[in-house]
Order: structure tokens, then sequence, then C-alpha cells
């Protein structure tokens, strides 16, 4: 049987950030000869970690500094090339940082016929990104220079795999048409709906991490969600599907026709719960101070939950500028670059940084910047190891098989 990777076949690494696919490839032996990271802290983590300098900016970088490989791994950032030809004189893309993707590739192709498989991702509306023109461009380019490509992405997310978070993103793959040249037609297996638990990436009582009190909500905080925990216990409804904001209760205006039509519709909704539970909201008002002591953005509530559960302490929630968001249990929300660390309501403390590992799949082995927002905000950019893992995996299985008869 025809193998088509070596067992310690190569790898490089681009936009690399703390090393998703890193983490991907050498699960299955891959050795990483190449990595690119701009950005200098995520550089540094990278470096802890895997002993790789990895500070370098792919528009300028020659390709003849990487080493052969045989895997070409890379999260690109999602730009529009219309845009940078509108902007440079049509069909110019510079800048667009695909386009070094390409360029390192073509060098690699006349070196030594280039790698034998690519795999990219980027975010889940890739597809539809700039009328679809982007995607087409992206496939065409890689088809022109010898690779058969997906026809579509593969849009996957980590709760597809039984890991408890919501991110959803379009993987790219290809391989050489030498190797292969039929159409790929991948799908990848799914574990059933709400098959997630939450316990499954959080941290056990009895570590270190979990005993530090930084991770706590504060006595603000606290006071706050039991206000809002009362309120959903007192209302006469369990699924409310707008957000409710509390300043509407008690304003005596009359809806702002300039507002957008949705706004208003939100205001008319949030007086008709006032009027079916006006006992109980003046009472709540009352016991809570007028909400005299709650900050603006923290008057606004978004429960999210269906009638999963019923106290906000059993859900995940998040400060956000639209309001507090409640969700249930199953699934967290994608960590975009961490702005709004979720709270995990049962134990009153935010998800720490461990947890943001688990929830990408990064082992426990993993050295994790110490300073928490950077930690945060890596793990937020990361792509999910077991959805890369999972993607790779499949898709090689797919070509072997098909080879192979
Ligand atoms: C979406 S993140 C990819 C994260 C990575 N897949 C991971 O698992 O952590 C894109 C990364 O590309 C990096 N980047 C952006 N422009 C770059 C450039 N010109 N050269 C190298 N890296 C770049 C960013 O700093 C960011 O870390």
């Amino acid at each position: 049987m025809e193998q088509l990777l070596s067992p310690d076949f190569k790898f490089i690494d681009l936009f690399a950030g703390i090393g998703g696919f890193h983490q991907a490839m050498t699960r299955f032996g891959g050795k990483c000869v190449y990595a690119a990271e701009i950005n200098p802290e995520t550089a540094r983590t990278y470096k802890n970690n895997y002993h790789l300098e990895a500070l370098h900016d792919i528009t300028k970088i020659d390709p003849n500094d990487i080493p052969q490989h045989e895997v070409l791994c890379a999260g690109f950032p999602c730009q529009s090339f219309s845009k940078a030809g509108q902007q440079k004189g049509f069909g110019d893309v510079r800048g667009v940082l695909f386009f070094d993707i390409v360029r390192i590739l073509k060098n690699h192709i006349q070196r030594y016929g280039g790698p034998k498989f690519l795999v990219l991702e980027n975010v889940r509306n890739l597809v539809s990104h700039d009328h679809g023109k982007t995607w087409i461009r992206i496939r065409k380019e890689l088809e022109d220079i010898g690779y058969n490509v997906v026809r579509d992405p593969i849009i996957v997310s980590p709760h597809y795999f039984g890991i408890p978070q919501l991110r959803e993103r379009a993987v790219i793959v290809a391989v050489r048409k030498e190797i292969y040249d039929k159409p790929i037609k991948l799908t990848i297996p799914r574990v059933p709906k709400n098959s997630c638990s939450m316990d499954s990436v959080l941290i056990q009582r009895d570590t270190k991490e979990y005993k530090l009190a930084s991770f706590k909500l504060d006595d603000y905080e606290e006071r706050l969600l039991a206000m809002w925990d009362d309120f959903i216990h007192g209302i006469n409804r369990k699924i409310i599907g707008f957000p409710i904001w509390s300043d509407v209760f008690f304003s005596k205006r009359p809806i702002n026709s300039k507002m957008p039509e949705w706004k208003q519709e939100f205001v008319r909704k949030n007086q008709e719960l006032y009027r079916e539970n006006k006992e109980f909201i003046d009472s709540w008002y009352k016991k809570y101070d007028q909400l005299s002591w709650v900050k603006k953005t923290h008057r606004k509530f978004e429960w999210q939950v269906d009638n999963k559960i019923t106290s906000v302490f059993e859900g995940i929630i998040q400060f956000r500028p639209s309001g507090i968001r409640v969700k249930q249990p199953t699934e967290f929300p994608a960590l975009v670059a961490m702005v709004h660390v979720p709270i995990i309501g049962k134990y009153h403390r935010y998800l720490t940084p461990r947890e943001a590992a688990n929830l990408q799949s990064f082992p426990p082995s993993f050295q994790i910047d110490e300073n928490m927002r950077l930690a945060y905000k890596q793990f937020g950019n990361a792509v999910n190891v077991d959805v890369i893992a999972n993607v790779f995996q499949q898709f090689i299985k797919l070509i072997e098989e098909q080879k192979n008869g």
C-alpha cells in the first residue's frame, strides 16, 4: 500500500499563532521545519512551546529560506481581493496575504515539486465573502499551480466533535494533482447534537489554578447576576425571544419613531413584558435600589437558553456591550480573541486560561502565556487542534483509500 506521507513528514506553519496546526500535525508524526508569525508576543509563546523561532513577516520571507516540506498549513486572514484591486489598480493584489502563500508555493514547486498537501483555515463566511469572489479566486490560484482543491471549504466546529465550543470555521484541503486528480468529496462525521458537556473542559476544584481568586466574580458581579436571576425566576415567562432592556420598563417617553423598526419592536415587547409582570418588576426594582448602582450595559439582559435551564447560575454568562448574555451550558460561544471571557455560572467564576486551552484542544503540557490577557487573546485567535487533526486525518484517509482502491 502506497504511503502518501512519510512517517516523520515535514510541515510548515504559516500565520502560525500559537500553533494549533503545529499541535495537530505532530499528532501524526509531523516535524515542523518553519513557522511564521508576525506578532512578537505570540511568537514568544510559540518558541516557548516548540523551540522554534517563528517571528517572521510573511510578506518579507524569502521562500528559499523555507526548507522542503510535504504539508503546508496556514490560517490566513480573510481579505477582499477586489477591494485591494480597486485601491491599487485592477488585478493588483499586493498586500493580500493569501498571495504570499502562493508566492512561497510557486518557489517550492519549482525546487522539488512543492508540498503534497495544503491545509488552510479561514472564517466560516469565506465562501460568501465579497459575493463569493474571494473563494473562487483562492481556488483558481491554487488549481493553476497544480493543486486539486476541495470544491467548497469544509465547515467544521469543535462542537461537531464533542468539544463544547461553537466555532464554525472553513477548512480548505488540497493535494497535488499528480497524486490525486479526481474531485475531493470529503464528509466529516459529526457527533449527535447536544452531546457536548461543559464539564469536559473545566478544571477540577482541587487544583492550584482553581483556587486562584482572580477568576472569581467580584461583589458587584455577584449582586448583578443574583439580580437577574431573581428577575428570571419572578417573571411569568420562561422563554424570552428578545433582549430585556430594563430602562424601558419605567420610561414615560413614547417610542421614538426615528428608531429602526427592530428596535421599536424590542421596546414594545419590553413594555408588554413589564405590563404583564408589573407587580413583580416593581418590587424587584425596589429591592435592587432602582438599579442605580448598575452600569448601563448591565441593565440589558439576553436570556438565550430556550427553556433548557431555569437559573442564570446554570448557564454560561458573558458581559457584552449589548448586555449580559446567558446561554445554556452545552457549548461555549467561540473564543473570539476573548474580549468577553465567559463566566461559568455554577462556579461563580470566569473561564481560566487553561480551560480556554482545553476548549481549543491544546494539551495540558502547553505552556500558556503568563499574561492572562495575552493568553485569552492567543487562544481566541487559534485554530482548534482536534478540528484540524480530524479533517486532516479524514482527508489523508480518503485519498489513500481512493488511490489504493
Ligand atoms: C487567525 S490567526 C492564526 C492562528 C493560528 N492558526 C493558531 O492556531 O494559533 C492569524 C495569525 O497571523 C498572524 N499574521 C498576520 N499577518 C502576518 C504576517 N504578515 N506575517 C506573519 N504572520 C502574520 C497574526 O499575528 C495571527 O497570529
